[in-house]
């Protein structure tokens, strides 16, 4: 086994059908929805560099993609699935950490968001600085929340007036993040003045001079 995550160009428009038909299944398998993608749509990304593929050889192996809401205020990484015979083996991890940077690369200043119910992306999404949020910090693009019209618990999500539902939403803010850099940074100084040995000088006082 040979896994290669790399982001996805037109060589890889061959697996867009490939890609839906994985998505579908593991939705089925799993008992939720999810929001809907037609291969054009994932052709659509993969033509356009916002999405990473994972193969070995030939084989579809794993994949995820990057849409933009509200003016490109907002980014999700979006419809990671990585294939049954795949799993367990930190593939989406690496999938998930190329993606990101990914985002970051294509768009520094947006927040980078993702709503889930799973475990697995809870993880990996800590791990990478997503911190859980009320839907109310995330993009009100009217576009994004119609996807969820697909999930089995839509309803849920309408009769709370799209503020809530069962997925977490999760927030990474790149202004936070650089707040948090610079406090560090300016940590440091401080901690090297407070370390600082105090060496002083032993200066003969001629008052008390024997
Ligand atoms: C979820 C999914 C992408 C995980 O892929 P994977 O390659 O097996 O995941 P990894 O091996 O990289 O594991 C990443 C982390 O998630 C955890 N994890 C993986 N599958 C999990 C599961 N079913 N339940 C709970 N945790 C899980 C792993 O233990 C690991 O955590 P760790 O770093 O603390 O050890 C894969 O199971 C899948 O494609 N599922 C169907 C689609 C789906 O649910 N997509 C997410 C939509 S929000």
């Amino acid at each position: 086994m040979n896994v290669k995550i790399q982001v996805a160009n037109s060589s890889h428009e061959k697996y867009a059908q490939q890609i839906c038909d994985l998505m579908y299944e593991s939705a089925q398998a799993r008992g939720t929805g999810i929001a809907k993608r037609s291969p054009e749509y994932v052709a659509e990304k993969i033509n356009a560099g916002k999405a990473v593929i994972a193969l070995d050889g030939d084989q579809l192996v794993g994949f995820s993609y990057i849409e933009s809401w509200g003016h490109d205020k907002f980014v999700a990484n979006s419809g990671l699935i990585v294939h049954p015979d795949y799993r367990n083996r930190g593939i989406a991890k690496r999938i998930k950490k190329r993606i990101f940077n990914l985002s970051r690369e294509l768009y520094p200043h947006a927040k980078i968001f993702s709503i889930t119910t799973g475990l697995a992306v809870m993880k990996m999404n800590t791990e990478l600085g997503f911190k859980p949020v009320p839907f109310s910090e995330l993009t009100d693009d009217e576009e994004f929340w119609k996807g969820c019209q697909g999930c089995r618990n839509f309803d849920i999500l309408q009769r709370n007036n799209y503020k809530m539902c069962l997925c977490t939403g999760l927030l990474f803010d790149p202004e936070e993040e650089a707040k948090k850099e610079k406090k560090s940074g300016e940590a440091r100084p401080f901690a090297k003045k407070i370390v600082k040995p105090i060496v002083k000088k032993r200066t003969s006082n001629k008052l008390f001079k024997k």
